[in-house]
């Protein structure tokens, strides 16, 4: 069985994009393979974050994982700072890597770019080291994330490959990256031309879905999304960037090709058609967001889940730490 890992950053309010693009694929991967979702909580502290919200953050991501669908009984179900073994794992991995390559990382350089100068944190440097002891420490094969991973995930495979070179055998397994089919590339609302992200801007949020807004704001961004000239319902990425994105959500939830859905729409005008995208989203995240403040809404459950998945967790990193520990000569 293929071990699958992967893991989302409790920073910011979560939105439909990572609902598309992370939540709603995670369960497809626990009944063929073993899966390791977990909250990377260490990750968060990389740029300046509220104590507050880091805190309430890392029960919201957990409890959107477990309205998705996601089942303890299957899947190990973790928080990245309940497992001690990664942050050995990376102090032995940032022996290995190279400070050239970490320059060469691109959301490094753009996160970087925004701080003060003087201030740039090391561990945002070395995130990627952190998140090679996450893939590394449960032998995983598979990991199933957004496009502005890969680089990461890359330098995975690469830092795995020369350590195993230079003490000789696979001793650490090396993992391969997937993106998911859609939600790749849920762009906003406002600016189609971007993508949807977090965003701190006001002008900017008018064009972002967050998993927690009410029915009527969802509704209102989807009827206020900006649409391009012309009438016609067509999936054209370069032309009609704007109901294109709309179609890509719509099929997304529906389960069908971009294209395939603008055919249910033809002759209808935009009015119409954002209606039906605003009923579909609405459809899937109604229940979605009831299922979720059920879950949030237990905070000591919540808490007892994080304990049972630690020891699942550890139990896999354990003999993989040593082997590391064991090849270097640590033991
Ligand atoms: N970097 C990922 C994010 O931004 C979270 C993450 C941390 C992760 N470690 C990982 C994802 C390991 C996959 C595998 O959300």
């Amino acid at each position: 069985m293929a071990r699958v890992l992967s893991g989302v950053k409790p920073t910011g309010k979560m939105t439909l994009g990572n609902y598309l693009g992370s939540f709603r694929n995670f369960p497809k991967f626990q009944d063929d393979n073993q899966a390791y979702i977990f909250v990377a909580d260490l990750h968060a502290l990389t740029l300046p974050i509220d104590p507050l919200v880091l805190h309430s953050t890392t029960y919201d991501i957990v409890s959107f994982y477990l309205a998705s669908g996601l089942d303890p009984k299957k899947t190990v179900l973790f928080r990245q700072s309940d497992i001690p073994e990664v942050g050995m794992l990376n102090a032995i991995l940032v022996n290995y890597v190279y400070m050239g390559e970490l320059s060469l990382m691109t959301q490094f350089k753009e996160k970087s770019a925004k701080l003060n100068q003087k201030a740039i944190g090391c561990g945002l440097f070395t995130y990627p080291v952190l998140m090679a002891a996450d893939i590394f420490l449960y032998d995983s094969d598979i990991v199933p994330v957004g496009e502005d991973q890969r680089q990461h995930v890359e330098l995975a495979h690469e830092i795995a490959r020369r350590f195993n070179s230079r003490y000789g055998g696979e001793i650490i397994k090396l993992p391969k990256y997937v993106t998911p089919a859609v939600g790749k590339r849920i762009m906003s609302l406002s600016d189609p031309l971007h993508k949807m992200s977090k965003s701190d801007d006001r002008e900017a949020q008018k064009g972002v879905i967050y998993l927690q807004d009410d029915e009527k704001t969802i509704r209102k961004k989807i009827m206020s999304a900006i649409t391009d000239s012309g009438s016609e319902v067509k999936f054209d990425p370069a032309e009609k960037p704007g109901i294109s994105n709309l179609l890509t959500i719509y099929g997304a939830l529906k389960g069908m090709e971009p294209e395939e859905a603008s055919k249910l729409f033809v002759g209808q005008n935009y009015g119409t058609f954002k209606k039906a995208v605003a009923d579909a989203v609405m459809d899937e995240l109604g229940p979605f967001q009831q299922r979720f403040n059920a879950f949030r809404s237990d905070e000591s459950a919540l808490e007892d889940l994080f304990s049972q998945g630690a020891l699942k967790a550890r139990e896999a990193a354990k003999p993989v730490l040593n082997r590391v520990m064991k090849a270097v000569g640590l033991r």
